[in-house]
């Protein structure tokens, strides 16, 4: 795709990497509806990119994703395209796990890219032109101990992108779904890090997940799955996950004690 004059829903918009991502997206042409739950922080941002639209909404609920669809579609005169970086994180081991919690991993992580999708679609459908992208995660074609939950909304993610896609083959609307290793932002806290140290779990800066979400927006891409090794232990799971179920096993003790220590 073309970025230059798209009209673009960007979600996450105050994270990590939906920071980088924003202005990476401005500085190619792109106008922009920025959404977050923080107005500070998305304020902050439009320091920056001062032509953007705001949009302050909790993508946790449906009302919730149409509203910021409606906001972003009456600020810009049309969306061309999402991209949806909105989520939440969660380590800690399963049985630790709070209800809400789940709750909110399965609304934030998974069923916001539904609501997102069904309030984008007939316009992009009627104009036969779009393209969505979702971000999901490795954690969402593999999942690892102490992810448990946070994996479950990622799978699910992935489910739905797939689907998706093939009910628009034909339709000119695409879909994306890139899928990042560990990131470092506040979505982990910090004992995931200590645990990458520890184990040498590779984690990426943000700017650089924000430069490969650009690319695969660039090249319309189908599904990206970023990192190194990462792309080739997804495949190797999907074809013997029993054989990952063995390799992993070595590591379960060492996690589970740094996911004990997230309050
Ligand atoms: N960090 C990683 O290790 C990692 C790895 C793989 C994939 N990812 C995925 O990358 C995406 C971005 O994550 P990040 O690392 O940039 O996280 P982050 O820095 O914690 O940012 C999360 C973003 O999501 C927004 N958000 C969360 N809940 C929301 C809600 N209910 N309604 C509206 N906005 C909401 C937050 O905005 P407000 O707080 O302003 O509402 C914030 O802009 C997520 O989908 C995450 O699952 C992250």
């Amino acid at each position: 795709m073309d970025i230059r004059g798209k009209r673009v829903l960007l979600t996450g918009a105050s994270g990590g990497i939906g920071t980088p991502l924003a202005q990476r997206l401005a500085a190619a042409g792109a106008r922009l509806a920025l959404v977050g739950r923080r107005r500070e922080a998305l304020e902050a941002l439009a320091g920056d990119i001062p032509s953007a639209a705001l949009v302050v909404a909790d993508l946790g609920s449906a009302p919730g994703c149409r509203a910021a669809v409606d906001e972003a579609r009456g600020a810009l005169g049309g969306i061309d395209l999402l991209v949806h970086l909105a989520g939440e994180g969660s380590f800690r081991w399963f049985t630790e796990e709070d209800d809400e919690t789940i709750e909110r991993l399965l609304r934030t992580n998974c069923a916001s890219a539904m609501w997102l999708a069904k309030a984008l679609l007939p316009e992009m459908t009627a104009r036969g032109s779009g393209r969505l992208v979702f971000c999901g995660s490795v954690l969402g074609a593999l999942a690892l101990p102490g992810y448990t939950a946070y994996a479950a909304s990622k799978f699910a993610l992935r489910g739905f992108t797939e689907g998706l896609r093939r009910e628009l083959a034909g339709s000119g609307v695409g879909v994306t779904l890139v899928a990042p290793r560990a990131v470092r932002t506040a979505l982990n806290p910090p004992q995931v890090y200590e645990m990458a140290q520890a184990t040498k779990m590779a984690v990426d800066p943000p700017e650089v997940v924000a430069e490969a979400i650009f690319e695969a927006i660039r090249r319309d891409a189908r599904e990206v799955v970023l990192g190194g090794m990462e792309p080739w232990v997804v495949r190797l799971n999907a074809l013997w996950p029993g054989l990952l179920d063995r390799l992993l096993r070595k590591q379960t003790e060492v996690v589970r004690r740094f996911a004990r220590r997230v309050p």
